[in-house]
């Protein structure tokens, strides 16, 4: 953060929607712009040579971080296109071969509940939304007892935006591997952070540039092969011809390169990061322990830098305008005109609508945190709290 004053007081806790870009991608990002600045589908000079071997570059590599082919990454504006790509690219093979049923879960992001939605009202699709329980995690048996053999495609993310948890992606996949079933994941919040082992039968995987410190406007689908199968993807616009014809437009060459940089450096330092972000979770933990709190999801099998809890007694938008000045965080909950409804995640969970309208979601990059102290945030929140003592 560069807004003076602002920087001074408030922490960032909301990378989970977006995350600052390093200066150092910057920088890269901005030599492609200014200096390299050719279109990867020029033929005919140098510019567009230079332009197109790094493209590949950055394919080979991001390629490599996932246990795909080169060829196998196409690059997208971020994980909404990638989903929609994956999701209604699929829907013709579909349609074609008879097999119209879609496992999904109800706490995916809107980016993939909408495209299944659309799917479902205007083509026929019978799409299951399956529901976690309390823990925030979906089942492999429960994917495994809603299959059927018109069952196309499951689409499961691998983390869970608002809560962290992680989904059993990897499991899931292994035990489609063999069945005529494709299988998508959103890994929207994952990629970079865990390693998404794709030797596991994944078809599709949608990947967002914004949320490991690249630009906003650039992220991946990787379209895995079959052995020489291609996932039969229909394209769901027309152009030029790029990207395998999947996403046709001019590629953005600054950004792509913005996407390698900032994935190759937070490869570098994932193992680092992982032990910093789980002691700032622990920190955390420690310091909201003078407040009355739960926490939504299972923090077994959560990632280390999200975490999302109900005050109890508290209203999350109140709190939000309260601690302003402290942090920057989200709640999942949705402004309507009147009135806030609840997390689609959290009720999803089972969670009863005051807790689910009330989570708050903390999200960090335990490198970006500056000097933060959650002993301050979480005092303020136990004075805040009903029964408090006051003074306290
Ligand atoms: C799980 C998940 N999927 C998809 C998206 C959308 O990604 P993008 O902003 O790259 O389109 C997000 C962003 O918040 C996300 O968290």
């Amino acid at each position: 953060m560069t807004q003076k004053g602002v920087d001074a007081v408030v922490a960032y806790l909301d990378v989970a929607a977006t995350t600052r870009v390093d200066p150092r991608v910057a920088e890269v990002v901005l030599h492609w712009m200014t200096e390299d600045f050719g279109n990867a589908g020029s033929r005919t000079h140098e510019f567009g040579a230079r332009a197109k071997k790094a493209v590949h570059e950055a394919r080979s590599f991001l390629a490599s971080t996932v246990g795909a082919r080169t060829e196998e990454v196409i690059f997208t504006s971020g994980a909404t296109e990638s989903n929609n790509i994956a999701l209604l690219g699929l829907a013709p093979h579909g349609e074609q071969t008879g097999r119209k049923h879609i496992i999904t879960s109800a706490i995916e992001h809107k980016a993939v509940i909408e495209p299944l939605l659309h799917l479902q009202d205007t083509r026929g699709f019978e799409v299951d939304f399956l529901e976690p329980g309390p823990s925030g995690r979906i089942s492999t048996e429960a994917v495994l007892e809603r299959m059927r053999p018109d069952t196309l495609l499951v689409s499961l993310m691998h983390v869970n935006n608002e809560t962290g948890v992680i989904q059993p992606v990897a499991e899931v996949a292994e035990k489609l591997r063999g069945t005529p079933t494709y299988f998508h994941v959103d890994a929207a919040q994952g990629y970079g952070k865990l390693p998404l082992d794709l030797t596991a039968a994944i078809d599709l995987i949608s990947i967002s540039g914004h949320k490991v410190g690249a630009p906003k406007g650039v992220g991946a689908l990787v379209t895995r092969r079959r052995g020489w199968d291609k996932v039969p993807l229909s394209p769901i616009m027309f152009g030029g011809g790029q990207e395998r014809k999947l996403r046709p437009g001019t590629l953005p060459v600054a950004l792509v390169m913005g996407l390698y940089e900032a994935a190759r450096r937070f490869e570098q330092k994932r193992e680092r990061w992982e032990r910093d972000a789980q002691a700032m979770r622990e920190r955390m933990l420690t310091a909201l322990g003078i407040t009355r709190f739960r926490v939504n999801g299972d923090a077994g099998h959560s990632v280390p830098h999200i975490l999302n809890v109900t005050f109890d007694g508290l209203n999350a938008e109140a709190l939000i305008v309260r601690l302003k000045e402290q942090v920057a965080i989200a709640t999942g909950s949705a402004c309507t005109s009147a009135s806030y409804t609840p997390s689609h995640v959290l009720t999803a969970m089972g969670l009863p609508t005051e807790v689910a309208t009330n989570g708050l979601r903390f999200s960090w990059f335990p490198d970006q945190v500056g000097d933060f102290d959650p002993q301050g945030l979480a005092e303020t929140i136990a004075r805040m709290q009903p029964g408090a003592t006051p003074g306290t």
